[in-house]
């Protein structure tokens, strides 16, 4: 795996004309904040050694080098979800890479369900901790020192400044934020009403099917995370409604100003 990240890296290092230290992965409908990048430098997966292709319908897939303001940012346009088939070694070998590029810090963007009963759809979420539910984690199997430690801490996986950035940020342009646990799920299945119960229960605010497989690596790979979600439907008990990709990515669509304007700033502050 190592001499893999490194050819990937190698290959789009070559590539960028500048060494940005805020990696970005944007998910369901948050495009918006990638038109927003200029000086840009598009390469589409398909073009990078060892990447795999992403096949879900809303995501194009490329990494977007370039400016957002004054910051260098590498922008993953289109993730690597479990549900597509990929191995967890695939889900996050671009935060791999990304590390090897001098990345620092991870943004990381989601659409998820509500099952907090104060959650409203079209809400952002700030990811305060997460719970994984995944079969399989991402770390399994023989540890590379070099990536990082064997039992990495997860006690600080979404750091309190990064978040206390945002909620500031948000109250200044009066958008309203929640904060919770997002509880990452392999998918591609939405929840029944009872798994909706279940993952409420254990302690979690909101579920999705992405994410927690990238931030377990970036935090193995010494990275801080800051990442949101848009609720785009609510599995709370007595109001659990139908729910379609479709209309999990028109609210995301909806929400998408707010969330770019948060996270732009915030990367302005970083
Ligand atoms: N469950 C899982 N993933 C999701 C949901 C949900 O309700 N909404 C958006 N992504």
């Amino acid at each position: 795996m190592l001499a893999k990240i490194n050819e990937t890296a190698t290959f789009l290092a070559d590539k960028m004309p500048f060494r940005p230290k805020v990696g970005i992965i944007l998910g369901t409908g948050l495009g918006e904040l990638a038109t927003q990048i200029t000086n840009r430098h598009e390469i589409p997966y398909t073009q990078i050694p060892n990447f795999p292709i992403s096949t879900v319908e809303g995501h194009s897939g490329k990494l977007i080098i370039g400016m957002l303001g004054q910051t260098q940012v590498l922008a993953m346009q289109g993730r690597f979800h479990y549900y597509e088939g990929y191995n967890m070694k695939e889900v996050t070998f671009p935060v791999r890479v990304m590390k090897a590029l001098g990345i620092e810090t991870l943004l990381v963007s989601n659409a998820a369900g509500g099952m907090n009963p104060s959650f409203q759809i079209g809400d952002l979420m700030i990811i305060s901790d997460h719970i994984n539910t995944f079969p399989e984690n991402p770390l399994r199997g023989k540890n590379e020192p070099s990536l990082g430690t064997r039992f990495p801490d997860m006690s600080k996986a979404y750091p309190k400044h990064l978040r206390d950035k945002a909620k500031a940020i948000a109250q200044a342009h009066g958008i309203r934020v929640v904060e919770g646990v997002y509880v990452g799920t392999a998918g591609p299945t939405f929840e029944t009403p009872a798994e909706y119960g279940y993952f409420r229960v254990i302690g979690g605010d909101a579920v999705g099917m992405s994410t927690v497989p990238e931030v377990i690596v970036a935090v193995h790979a010494g990275m801080q995370v800051f990442a949101m979600s848009i609720i785009t439907d609510l599995g709370i008990a007595g109001q659990v409604v139908e729910v379609s990709h479709q209309e999990v990515q028109e609210i995301a669509n909806q929400a998408q100003p707010k969330m770019t304007l948060i996270m732009k700033e915030l990367i302005a502050q970083l």
